[in-house]
């Protein structure tokens, strides 16, 4: 599969890095890069078989063992999610986008945080449509590739697959998934109302991630 950003997509500017770091575990194996070109020459994984097709638990056994693998020790050249969230959250203030009403709580939630993780390689776009059967194995695409924490990656599998509306019986059991392979649950509950804030959020949402701090 042969992906080519255009110059605008500064997000995934260190895809290639961070499938270099990852070599084929939890992520489509990088064959070929022409940085020149932004262009990455990747492992084709099956087409249409993205796990927002499989039962819930099943989905997310998936999503936490393919999260296991992503989530290694990393430094440059990876940009750290603490530079950019302060800006993410100030952009959808004044854009005033649907779900900006939460964006009070999620930045007294961000001040309350405390030291942020720079030293674990993130995926940035971690959610349903971007783990696909690789045969034999699932693997992520589309790494918009960070310096973070693991809870970080976990709040858009709690608002996908689209078009499911949030529910909050289904999303405590997503969170106790990450929860029991060890990942801190009130940091999840903190990123996903923080980055529900500013990737948008639609009334019913809204109240669904308010209601998880
Ligand atoms: N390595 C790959 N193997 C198989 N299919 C892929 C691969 N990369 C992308 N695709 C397909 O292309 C779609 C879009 O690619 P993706 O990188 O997720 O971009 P975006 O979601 O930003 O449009 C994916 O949902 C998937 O169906
Ligand atoms: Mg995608």
């Amino acid at each position: 599969m042969l992906s080519i950003a255009p110059p605008e997509d500064t997000e995934s500017l260190d895809e290639a890095d961070a499938l270099e770091l990852w070599d084929g575990v939890g992520a489509v194996r990088l064959l070929r890069r022409d940085d020149s070109r932004r262009a990455i020459l990747m492992e084709r994984a099956r087409p249409g078989t993205d796990i927002s097709r499989l039962p819930d638990e099943e989905a997310m056994a998936i999503a936490v063992e393919v999260g296991l693998q992503l989530w290694r020790p990393a430094d440059a050249p990876f940009r750290w999610i603490g530079d950019e969230v302060p800006r993410w959250l100030d952009n959808a203030r004044r854009d005033g986008r649907p779900g900006s009403e939460l964006i009070p709580i999620a930045s007294e939630r961000y001040a309350a945080l405390g030291p942020i993780g720079r030293d674990t390689l993130i995926h940035g776009d971690f959610h349903h449509h971007n783990v696909l059967d690789a045969g034999g194995r699932y693997v992520a695409i589309d790494a918009k590739a960070m310096l973070g924490e693991p809870e970080f990656d976990v709040p858009p599998f709690l608002w996908n697959a689209a078009p499911y509306r949030m529910r909050p019986d289904v999303t405590e059991r997503r969170i106790a998934a990450f929860v029991a392979a060890g990942l801190r649950e009130e940091r999840i509950r903190a990123w996903a109302v923080i980055r529900g804030a500013y990737l948008g959020a639609e009334p019913d949402e809204v109240e669904v991630l308010r209601a998880l701090v």
